[in-house]
């Protein structure tokens, strides 16, 4: 049923544990999230980038709506990393429960006055806002520790930047990165905890493709209750119509799309066990 992000975040911050926001592209991602989290019986958040929505349109946004809300657990529908305050609007108006507005290629003050912005926005139609303090890169590789220090959330500057947008969920930067780790990831700890500490809204933790179990463990002890999740779905997805198209005999379109939704599905359902977020519904 579709039911608001801040509800199954807030329920995930009282109870300790995390959700999975999966970013999807079509109605066999939206069956294996609404599948998976069905089985065991785990909220989950749909999440789509504005580069598929240029694509997909309104249309999809209703797909993943009606998908959301034909599931029989708690799920809602969030537009990922948008910078652009018309996609925000329309997104809005086409019913989606929450946005992240993401000016952290901004300098601080842009992306405060874009942030409250469209924070204002979104409680005005009853959606909540997701915003990121500092930056998370797509690659830590050809950086240097200095320069990977300063893409990081300052913790201060989150506190004030939360009080002051009025946002209601926090994306942090602790050396988390979109994409795969090129070398062994890294999270900076004693930087969430003093997030943790200074904050008490939801925190987000992007790029968790690629973390260890441990690693997810210490995150949501420190107060992450959102893990954003997409290159191991999309590669998992990839491989399975590379692996088809090597061997594939198969002509009925409808049943290979029946497996490339049960191979997508395995991994969700992994990361919501991992994200102890199964029993939950
Ligand atoms: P990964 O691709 O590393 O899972 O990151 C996803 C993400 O943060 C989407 O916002
Ligand atoms: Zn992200
Ligand atoms: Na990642």
């Amino acid at each position: 049923m579709l039911t608001s992000t801040q509800a199954i975040l807030e329920k995930a911050q009282r109870y300790g544990y995390a959700v999975g926001a999966f970013n999807l592209y079509n109605l066999e991602g939206a069956k294996a999230v609404v599948n998976a989290a069905e089985a065991d019986r785990s909220p989950a958040i749909i999440q789509l980038l504005p580069q598929i929505l240029r694509y997909g349109g309104v249309p999809l946004i209703a797909l993943f709506l009606e998908a959301a809300d034909s599931a029989s657990v708690p799920m809602s529908v969030h537009l990922d990393h948008c910078e652009e305050a018309d996609v925000i609007a329309m997104c809005l108006e086409a019913g989606i429960q929450s946005v992240l507005a993401d000016g952290s290629k901004f300098s601080y003050e842009e992306n405060l006055a874009f942030t409250r912005e469209m924070t204002v926005l979104a409680h005005q139609q009853g959606a909540t806002v997701e915003a990121e303090i500092g930056r998370i890169s797509g690659t830590e590789d050809g950086m240097t520790v200095a320069e990977k220090e300063a893409k990081m959330t300052d913790p201060d500057q989150a506190k004030a930047f939360v009080a002051a947008s009025g946002v209601d969920f926090l994306a942090v930067t602790i050396g988390n990165v979109h994409g795969k780790y090129h070398s062994a990831p890294r999270l900076d700890f004693d930087r969430l905890a003093r997030v943790r500490q200074l904050l008490d809204i939801p925190l987000v933790l992007h790029g968790a493709s690629g973390l260890p179990a441990l690693m997810i463990q210490r995150s949501i002890e420190l107060g992450v209750c959102k893990f954003n999740v997409n290159t191991e779905v999309r590669q998992r997805y990839l491989e399975f119509w590379r692996e088809y198209g090597k061997t594939g005999s198969q002509t009925d379109l409808l049943d290979c799309q029946k497996a490339a939704t049960g191979v997508m599905q395995e991994v969700v359902a992994q990361k919501i066990r991992l994200f102890g977020s199964a029993g939950r519904a």
